[in-house]
């Protein structure tokens, strides 16, 4: 059983950081809704959701993806890069304490859990506005002793890792090539997005399936010609807010 650990979409979602998406005014009722909607796709591929109450002081407090980096043996609960997400991690902590241990990182570490791309026991890190040397040394120290080995991944032109590249299938990756070398994931499969779809390489894979923005048609193509199945859903009014499939959730399998 798979667990996706949620937060319901902050007020002040309007207020949020961005970095590289022009601000424009959000409908944060329907972006509720779409979050809604992002829910039950992931109790339609299996996940059991713990929904959080919103923080409404924290605008981006949805994106829940950023504030740790779970594996099957621990998590590690990050500093974020950006100073006001930093209060989003204490209350993720107090969920998460209940599955798995617990680590942190620590100042003058920074790092996003959106750029920490897990496949298998390897930790591709993006080296990004947000995750800068230190939070990705501490990173390394933290998980070597369970058996994972980090590589930190040059990025260009977006704000973290998987905005550039995401897992789609065992051993295939969704890679947008405009803002990361390809050559840094050779042994994969890859697809790349369709060049008139830039922000389409972030997809959320539960293992029999992604969830994919619907608003990325071609690509979506791209993705069930090469087997993939996909389960669509509109979030228009997150991707507002520089957010994305996998910034909405924390998924981690349910240990014993
Ligand atoms: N608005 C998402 C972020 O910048 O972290």
């Amino acid at each position: 059983m798979l667990i996706a650990i949620t937060r319901d979409v902050s007020s002040s979602l309007g207020g949020c950081e961005l970095s590289y998406v022009p601000r424009g005014a959000i409908d944060v009722t329907t972006a509720a809704a779409q979050h809604r909607g992002y829910q039950k796709a992931l109790e339609s591929l299996g996940c059991r959701v713990m929904a959080l109450p919103a923080e409404d002081a924290l605008p981006d407090a949805v994106f829940v993806e950023d504030v740790a980096v779970v594996l099957d043996e621990v998590a590690i609960l990050t500093r974020p890069g950006a100073e006001s997400r930093r209060a989003e991690v204490s209350s993720v902590a107090e969920v998460l304490a209940r599955h798995r241990p617990l680590r942190a990182l620590e100042a003058p570490g920074t790092l996003d859990g959106g750029d920490v791309l897990r496949v298998g026991r390897s930790l591709y890190v993006g080296q990004s506005a947000r995750s800068n040397a230190a939070g990705i040394a501490q990173l390394r120290d933290r998980v070597a002793e369970f058996g994972y080995e980090v590589h930190p991944v040059p990025i260009r032109g977006c704000l973290h890792l998987k905005s550039a590249v995401t897992q789609v299938a065992e051993d295939t990756l969704l890679v947008q090539p405009a803002w990361v070398d390809p050559a840094a994931f050779a042994g994969f499969r890859r697809i790349e997005v369709d060049p008139g779809e830039e922000h389409a390489a972030n997809a959320l894979w539960l293992g029999s399936g992604v969830v994919y923005p619907a608003c990325f048609p071609r690509t979506q193509r791209r993705l069930e010609d090469a087997g993939i199945a996909v389960t669509s859903v509109d979030v228009s009014e997150l991707q507002k807010a520089e957010g994305a499939v996998t910034c909405c959730s924390l998924v981690l399998r349910e240990v014993p």
